[in-house]
């Protein structure tokens, strides 16, 4: 089980802004779909994609009824402004900003390793250079990272993992930069979670936010928060911003 209070804290906490979570462990109900969404499941039956697609609404849903909004997901479309999801084994997991947002993503990777050769995909010759131990659990990390850049970049499309650039790629919190676009600062913070990593990015644009204080503890747990409020059955977790 993911701890969806503790997530939502400690994403809240770590990239200053209030985030909600929820997780799905299985699929959503095909009899709760809007008509919208019967017809893109409909699609979908008898594909491989359909299984990861019902468990995904199914988390969105909850978030969706969490943040006070209604629980058809067809109109969202990623990436999104405040919204994001990614599906791992049996786990859904969607999170959004409160309140206005430019740009959200959220990626989750666990039990699952990376070979060092897979390196040159999605890290530059200068974060490599920088990675402690390429063998090592900073590589599985460092891909959540890249991935969650680049959902929460709302002009992805066309973009792949190499355009970002990641300021410290030793660092559990920090940020990155699209390349062609100094303008554009994403903010990350990963949680090391059953084995590998959730890392959630926030886009704010360059001048407008204080730096994220770099956490050089690579891979190690941030210290875990109090859970503020009572979990509400049905609904997602919001984060608060910590004092
Ligand atoms: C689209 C992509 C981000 C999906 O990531 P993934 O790890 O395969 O899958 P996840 O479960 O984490 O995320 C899937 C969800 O991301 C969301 N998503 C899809 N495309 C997206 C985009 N362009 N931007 C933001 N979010 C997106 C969707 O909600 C999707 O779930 P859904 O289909 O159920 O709605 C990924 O395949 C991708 O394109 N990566 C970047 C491209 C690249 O450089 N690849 C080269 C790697 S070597």
């Amino acid at each position: 089980m993911l701890d969806e209070a503790w997530i939502a804290e400690a994403l809240s906490e770590e990239l200053g802004a209030p985030i909600a979570v929820a997780v799905a462990y299985g699929p959503a109900d095909v009899d709760a779909l809007s008509g919208t969404e019967r017809r893109r499941y409909a699609d979908l039956v008898g594909t491989p994609r359909c299984d990861s697609w019902l468990r995904g609404r199914a988390a969105l849903k909850r978030l969706l009824v969490g943040i006070g909004d209604p629980p058809d997901t067809s109109a969202l479309v990623f990436p999104h402004l405040r919204v994001s999801l990614t599906h791992c084994g049996r786990y859904a997991v969607a999170v959004a900003l409160e309140g206005r947002g430019s740009g959200l993503g959220v990626d989750l990777e666990i039990r699952r390793s990376l070979p060092a050769e897979a390196a040159r995909f999605f890290l530059s010759r200068g974060e490599r250079e920088l990675l402690p131990d390429p063998e090592g659990p900073a590589l599985l990390r460092l891909w959540t990272v890249k991935e969650a850049v680049f959902k929460a970049d709302p002009g992805n499309s066309g973009r792949g993992l190499l355009d970002y650039q990641v300021a410290d790629p030793t660092v559990r919190r920090g940020e990155a930069c699209l390349g062609r676009d100094p303008a554009m600062l994403i903010r990350y913070a990963s949680l090391p979670v059953q084995g590998g990593f959730l890392t959630a990015a926030v886009a704010t644009s360059a001048g407008t936010q204080k730096p994220a204080r770099p956490v050089r503890s690579a891979d190690s747990e941030p210290r875990r928060v109090g859970v503020l409020g009572e979990r509400v059955e049905g609904q997602a977790h919001r984060g608060r911003v910590w004092p």
